[in-house]
């Protein structure tokens, strides 16, 4: 197996380190700064005796490098930095995803694709259209990041192990995003039983407010621990053929009344990538809820796919 990791950052070098440490595959990491990811491997290969496995991992910043790839990572392009929404990314990193793309295209044609790139769910639909690629073998992770938070934060309000927590996350990666109290359970008990609506409200919007919250601690930058966690857990699925069900920003034609846009939903993951699109019986205000988000990220992908 070849991994691809285009955009050595922090998202992207954490990732490759992850995916080596798993013995997922064969990892590649490249950056459009000269020598960035060839200096990141070296120092990520220097950890193999200490930590005594024999990962193989190269950095390069020649993007032909990608050629064959069976599964390429896209965490190429800008982070936000403080007060900074993810939509305000869109216009740089779509250039940026736009050159990336069109050479995944001609390298890595069989390539299952995982773009992490922000605004994601517009990332996703903008490298759809510039790749061709079908649907199930180009996704985003963004949405399992949220799940994640979600569950960590219920954990932490009720002291007990994160584990013992099945969270529901779906919607855009970004404002949008819907956490689903009511698909939420501690050890098959719904979360309504442990504690009232008032909290639930206050850890919804905690969750939705995660990401910035992060980026305001950190100063310059965004997340990368958590998401180059959900990554790594997405190439696992598919190279191990695990069929997990994992929330991805998946292509919709029709599921949940949506058409033709992005968005986050659960769906099943193997050796194919997205092998089913799982449809949740939402009530009708859910649904009205991942229709108004789904709706949010045409609107502002619309300009865009214009030029492509
Ligand atoms: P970073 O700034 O640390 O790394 C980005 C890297 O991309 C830099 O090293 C830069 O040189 C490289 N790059 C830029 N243009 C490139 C090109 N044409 N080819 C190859 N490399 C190129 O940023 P970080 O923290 O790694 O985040 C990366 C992206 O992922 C951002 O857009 C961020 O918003 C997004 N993100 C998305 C998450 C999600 O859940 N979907 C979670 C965390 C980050
Ligand atoms: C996050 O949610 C930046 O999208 C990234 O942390």
């Amino acid at each position: 197996m070849k991994i691809s990791i285009i955009g050595a950052g922090n998202v992207g070098s954490l990732t490759a380190m992850r995916i080596a440490q798993d013995g997922l595959g064969d990892v590649l990491l490249i950056d459009v700064v000269k020598h960035k990811a060839h200096g990141e491997a070296l120092d990520l290969e220097d950890a193999r005796p200490v930590l005594k496995y024999n990962y193989h991992i190269k950095g390069s910043d020649d993007i032909v490098e990608i050629k064959d790839s069976d599964i390429v990572v896209l965490t190429a392009g800008l982070a936000r930095k403080p007060g900074m929404s993810r939509e305000e990314l869109l216009t740089k990193n779509a250039g940026i995803l736009k050159s990336v793309c069109l050479n995944i295209k001609e390298l890595a044609k069989k390539a299952i694709v995982i773009v992490v790139t922000n605004p994601l769910d517009i990332m996703t639909l903008y490298a759809l259209r510039i790749t061709g690629f079908k649907p199930s073998k180009l996704f985003g992770m963004g949405i399992s990041l949220d799940t994640a938070r979600f569950a960590n934060l219920i954990a932490q309000e009720l002291g007990i192990s994160c584990t013992d927590i099945e969270a529901l996350v779906i919607g855009a990666h970004g404002e949008g995003m819907l956490p689903l109290p009511r698909f939420t359970k501690v050890k098959g008990v719904l979360l309504d039983e442990f504690i009232d609506d008032k909290k639930i409200e206050s850890l919804t919007a905690r969750t939705i407010g995660r990401g910035a919250e992060i980026v305001a601690s950190l100063g310059t930058g965004s997340a990368f621990f958590a998401p180059s966690a959900a990554i790594a857990a997405i190439v696992k699925a598919i190279i191990k053929d695990e069929k997990r069900t994992i929330g991805v920003c998946s292509y919709l034609n029709g599921e949940y009344g949506i058409k033709d846009t992005c968005i986050g939903v659960p769906c099943r993951l193997g050796k194919h990538g997205i092998e089913e699109v799982i449809e949740l019986d939402l009530s009708q205000e859910e649904n009205a809820r991942l229709i108004k988000s789904a709706a949010l990220v045409s609107g502002a992908a619309a300009g865009l796919l214009t030029y492509v």
